[in-house]
C-alpha cells in the first residue's frame, strides 16, 4: 500500500506524459500581488467575468490563481503560450482542451487556499481536494449523500476518525464522478468506495457495472496537513507522480522581495472585502499603490 503522505517533486518544463502516467500538481492559491497581476493577464475575458462574480475579493483572487495555474500547466504540456490555450466544456461543465488534436486530459479541484490539477494523456481523470472541516462532516449529510453501506461504515468508526473518513469518502466519490465528467447526473448512492481514510488505494464498486471496478485507478493522499484528496484515472495500472511548481507567475527580475499575501493579516486586509464591482485589474493597481505607500 502506498503511503498517504506524498513527496512533491519539482518538474522541468516542457512537460511530458508517458502512457499510464498521471501527473498530480499542487499549487497555492495565495499569490503575491504582482504574481496575481501576471496571472490575471493570462486569463480570457470570460474567465475574468467568472472571477468577478465572486462576492469576496479573496475568492476572486483564488479563482484567478487557480485558472492561471491551469493555463501555465496546460501550456507546459502543449508547448504553447498559456494565454493561447483554448478550453471547451462538456454538457455537464467538465472542461477539456478545445484543440481536437491533443490527447491531453486534465481536471482541477480547489479547496481553501489549495488547488490540485491532474493531467494524463488519452485517459479520463478526476481529482478532488477538501480541507477537513469537522463541522461539515455531519452524519445527516452522509446519510443524504453516500451509499447506505458507506454511511453504515462511517457510523461504526470511532468519533475522532469520522471527519477524516467522511472527507475521504467524499473526495473518492467526487474524484470518480469528476473523472466521468457527468456531474451530479451520476447517482451518488449507486456506487461504493472504501471508507477507511488510511487506505491509499481505493476500491470502487458500481451497482450493475462490475467492469467499472477494474477500469479505474483511484488513489487517496494527503496533499497537506488538514487536507485530504483523491485522484481517479482510467486504466488498470497508473503511475502517479506528485509535482509542484514554485512561483510560476513571478517576474523574477522584480519580485524577489515580495512576500505572499497572508489571509487575515494586515497585508491581506482587502481580501475579506466584498467586491465593489470594480475591474480586478484596477483593484490590483490600487492595492499595489497602497502597498507601496
Ligand atoms: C464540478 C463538481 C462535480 C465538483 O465541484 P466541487 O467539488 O464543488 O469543486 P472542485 O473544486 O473540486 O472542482 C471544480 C472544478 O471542476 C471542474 N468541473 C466542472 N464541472 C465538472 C464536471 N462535470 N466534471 C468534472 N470536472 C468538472 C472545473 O474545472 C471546476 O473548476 P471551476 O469551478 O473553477 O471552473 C460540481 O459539479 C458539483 O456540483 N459537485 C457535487 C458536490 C456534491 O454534492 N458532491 C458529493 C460528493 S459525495
Amino acid at each position: 500500500m502506498e503511503p498517504l503522505s506524498v513527496i512533491w517533486d519539482e518538474a522541468a518544463f516542457p512537460l511530458r506524459l508517458s502512457p499510464g502516467d498521471v501527473h498530480v500538481w499542487l499549487a497555492s492559491l495565495e499569490l503575491p500581488l504582482r504574481a496575481l497581476c501576471h496571472a490575471e493577464s493570462l486569463l480570457t475575458s470570460e474567465e475574468l467575468t467568472r472571477a468577478g462574480r465572486f462576492h469576496f475579493l479573496r475568492d476572486q483572487f483564488r479563482y484567478i490563481a487557480a485558472h492561471a495555474g491551469l493555463r501555465v500547466l496546460s501550456a507546459g504540456y502543449l508547448g504553447i503560450p498559456p494565454a493561447e490555450v483554448r478550453y471547451a466544456h462538456n454538457s455537464h461543465g467538465k472542461p477539456f482542451i478545445a484543440d481536437g488534436h491533443s490527447d491531453l486530459r486534465f481536471n482541477l479541484s480547489h479547496s481553501g487556499s489549495v488547488a490540485l490539477y491532474a493531467f494524463a494523456a488519452g485517459v479520463d481523470v478526476g481529482v478532488d481536494v477538501e480541507q477537513i472541516r469537522v463541522e461539515l462532516a455531519d452524519m445527516q449529510t452522509a446519510r443524504n449523500t453516500f451509499a447506505m453501506d458507506e454511511t453504515a461504515c462511517l457510523l461504526e468508526m470511532p468519533a475522532e476518525k469520522q471527519a477524516e473518513a467522511f472527507f475521504a469518502c467524499w473526495t473518492r466519490k467526487e474524484a470518480y464522478i469528476k473523472a466521468l465528467g457527468l456531474g451530479l447526473s451520476t447517482p451518488l448512492d449507486q456506487f461504493h468506495v472504501s471508507i477507511n481514510p488510511g487506505e491509499s488505494v481505493v476500491h470502487l464498486r458500481v451497482d450493475g457495472k462490475p467492469a467499472e471496478s477494474e477500469r479505474w485507478c483511484i488513489r487517496t493522499f494527503r496533499p497537506l496537513q488538514g487536507y485530504i484528496a483523491c485522484v481517479c484515472a482510467e486504466g488498470r495500472s497508473c503511475s502517479f507522480h506528485f509535482l509542484q511548481y514554485s512561483d510560476p507567475f513571478l517576474d523574477r527580475d522584480r519580485d524577489e522581495s515580495l512576500r505572499p499575501i497572508v489571509i487575515e493579516s494586515e497585508e491581506g486586509k482587502h481580501l475579506n472585502e466584498r467586491s465593489t464591482g470594480m475591474e480586478t485589474a484596477s483593484r490590483f493597481k490600487e492595492m499595489l499603490q497602497d502597498e507601496q505607500g
